[in-house]
């Protein structure tokens, strides 16, 4: 039978629920499909990095290499490790190392959920630029605490990162309807940004069969929630990037139904698939995240794995459940009761 090694990190707070819960409800969508995935869980987390005093072990790159892929829940536990520690100690470098540079994250109602937006029509794939730019990590600090502190944070965007993101996001807009947003702040920012922008239409050239439309990050924020059905492709930066799809999350019915890939398109190493949101510790250990943003990342994983049936029944079950009315707004079933009917959804497809 066929087999994938997956590389399993929950993380911290809901983080750990999610995964388990996706974890059942894409072990259940495989053996239907007649393959297996063998799943290796790695303890690194906040607790981890109390116990160690690092978020994973000097050679947990190399663990990584081998799998097939990553699956991870949320990592971050500020109340006891500081956010720029773990973030930089665990997910980041991941994302850096295996060179994963487009983040693929879908913004589409699944039946049953509200919205809260009058539209209902919307389908829209962001692709974040997922290696550079704004969390280069490069910059200082001087003079810290003195009234004449600086603090620099470099944005790095090189030619090679640009160019294969706004491609990727060309090729995404190809395969869909066509359309692509590409996202700057090129009337502030005089070099990064007015580089993209540039890079975008000379990219253009070589794709007329795609309309591309070159927007500020604000009007296209706006844009997002006062005409998302306009909208196809959007390809942003890593910081624009992110925030945009959070905003996409929220038009979606909530960050418990974004789901979000990150993908090394060259496959020359594992990619990475795990909800868009964090660790959610407000909710943290009362049993009420919804585990459909990670079950719906466990569906891209497969489709990237080419169990491409395996990804659409889920996404099906996923719609069959929340068109029931289960799991459709924030804290209103349990994770439990969601995975529940995600897993019998499957049964009957
Ligand atoms: P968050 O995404 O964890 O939570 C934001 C809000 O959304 C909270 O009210 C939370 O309860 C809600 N929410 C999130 N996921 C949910 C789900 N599945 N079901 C229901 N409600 C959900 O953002 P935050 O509070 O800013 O961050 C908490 C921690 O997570 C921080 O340490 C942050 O750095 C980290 N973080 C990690 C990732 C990641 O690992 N990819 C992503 C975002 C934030
Ligand atoms: C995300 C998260 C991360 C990011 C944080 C936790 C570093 O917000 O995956 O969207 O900004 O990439
Ligand atoms: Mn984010």
């Amino acid at each position: 039978m066929k087999t994938y090694s997956i590389a399993l990190i929950p993380g911290d707070g809901i983080g750990r629920d999610v995964v388990d819960a996706a974890w059942e409800v894409l072990e259940a969508a495989a053996e239907t499909a007649g393959f297996a995935l063998d799943g290796t869980e790695f303890p690194w987390s906040c607790a981890f990095y109390k116990e160690t005093g690092r978020m994973m072990p000097e050679d947990g790159i190399e663990t990584l290499r081998g799998f097939d892929a990553i699956f991870l829940g949320a990592v971050g536990w500020p109340k006891e490790v500081p956010d720029a520690v773990s973030l930089h100690g665990l997910l980041l470098p991941i994302r850096k190392a295996f060179v994963q540079y487009a983040n693929i994250r879908p913004h589409r109602l699944l039946p049953g959920v509200e919205g809260p937006l009058k539209a209902e029509n919307f389908d829209i794939l962001c692709i974040r630029e997922n290696t550079e730019g704004e969390y280069s990590g490069a910059g200082g600090r001087v003079h810290q605490g003195m009234d004449n502190e600086v603090a620099v944070e470099t944005s790095i965007f090189t030619r090679k990162g640009v160019e294969r993101i706004i491609r990727f996001g060309f090729e995404q807009a190809k395969a869909r309807r066509g359309k692509l947003a590409s996202v700057t702040k090129s009337n502030a920012q005089k070099y990064s940004m007015v580089f993209w922008d540039e890079t975008t239409q000379r990219l253009a050239t070589e794709y007329p069969e795609v309309e591309v439309t070159s927007y500020h990050v604000d009007a296209l924020a706006a844009r997002m929630v006062m005409a998302p059905e306009s909208l196809d492709v959007i390809v942003a930066s890593n910081l624009f990037g992110d925030i945009l799809t959070d905003l996409g999350a929220a038009i979606q019915g909530g960050l418990g139904f974004a789901a979000s890939a990150n993908i090394n398109p060259d496959r020359s190493a594992p990619s990475m698939f795990e909800p868009v949101h964090g660790s959610a510790p407000d909710i943290a250990g009362k049993g009420i995240a919804n585990p459909m943003a990670t079950v719906w990342s466990g569906a891209m994983m497969l489709e990237h794995l080419g169990e491409t049936q395996a990804a659409r029944r889920i996404m099906k079950a996923l719609a069959i459940t929340t068109g029931k009315g289960i799991g459709t707004a924030p804290g209103k079933d349990t994770t439990a009761k969601i995975t529940g009917a995600v897993k019998n959804a499957l049964t009957t497809l």
